[in-house]
């Protein structure tokens, strides 16, 4: 369990993208606190999503932290082009790519945020020796490319020793697939502090309905963390 609060982030891959902008805007308003950004490149994972033009163009749309999660091989060559498109955070998958060091450490050097994220087929181990270079862990529980597919239930354990790992570290511990109003306490009981959620959030459209599922999410987390 997490004594912080527990951050939502919504994730527009849910959202509709003929009208990215507004969404973006309508979910703040509705108290998202990070808007997390699927980005797919048909390789690492078998769905294309979209790119820094589009996370630059929805930039002006919002205050809020912009969370990156890059399900890219390479990721290398574009990070700084994420950098320069507004995010906050950048997450690389540990499965992407042999110089996991070297992705955090450039990311870092970009003045950004690093985030390392572990399919769940991974072990926690894999990311044992970059534990001081990052400063968001996240921890699938789908196997990504696709919203609205069923929590994985075995991530939870996972989850658990992520928490343990991190010890008095300042990193985030964020958990992103299949996160609903059943699943969310899990997920915060177990550790979680950040919580990705695209189709339990993008239900209705416009603020209103934002409102009542952001919350909703939010009370769900609170009951984990008692
Ligand atoms: C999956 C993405 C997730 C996804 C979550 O590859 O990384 O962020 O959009 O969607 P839901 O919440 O619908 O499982
Ligand atoms: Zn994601």
């Amino acid at each position: 369990m997490t004594d912080s609060p527990v951050l939502i982030a919504p994730s527009i891959l849910a959202a509709n993208f003929a009208r990215l902008g507004e969404e973006v805007r309508d979910v703040t308003e509705a108290g998202a606190d990070w808007i997390h950004l699927d980005v797919m490149d048909g390789h690492f994972v078998p769905n294309i999503s979209f790119g820094p033009a589009v996370i630059q163009s929805l930039r002006p749309h919002t205050e809020a932290v912009f969370d990156c999660h890059l399900m890219i091989a390479p990721a290398d060559p574009y990070l700084e082009a994420f950098a320069k498109a507004g995010c906050d955070y950048i997450t690389v998958h540990a499965e992407a790519g042999p110089h996991l060091h070297r992705s955090l450490q450039t990311i870092r050097a970009l003045g950004k945020k690093a985030g390392v994220s572990l399919n769940p087929a991974t072990p926690l181990s894999a990311i044992e020796q970059v534990i001081g270079d990052v400063d968001l862990i996240l921890i699938m529980s789908v196997n990504p490319g696709f919203g609205g597919q069923k929590f994985i239930h075995s991530q939870v354990d996972k989850i658990a020793q992520t928490r343990a790992l991190i010890g008095e570290r300042p990193i985030r511990l964020e958990v992103d697939g299949g996160v609903t109003v059943e699943t969310a306490p899990l997920c915060v009981a177990a550790g979680a502090d950040v919580l990705v959620a695209g189709s339990a959030v993008f239900k209705g459209e416009g603020v209103d309905a934002y409102r009542e599922t952001v919350s909703a999410l939010r009370r769900a987390a609170a009951r984990g963390q008692i």
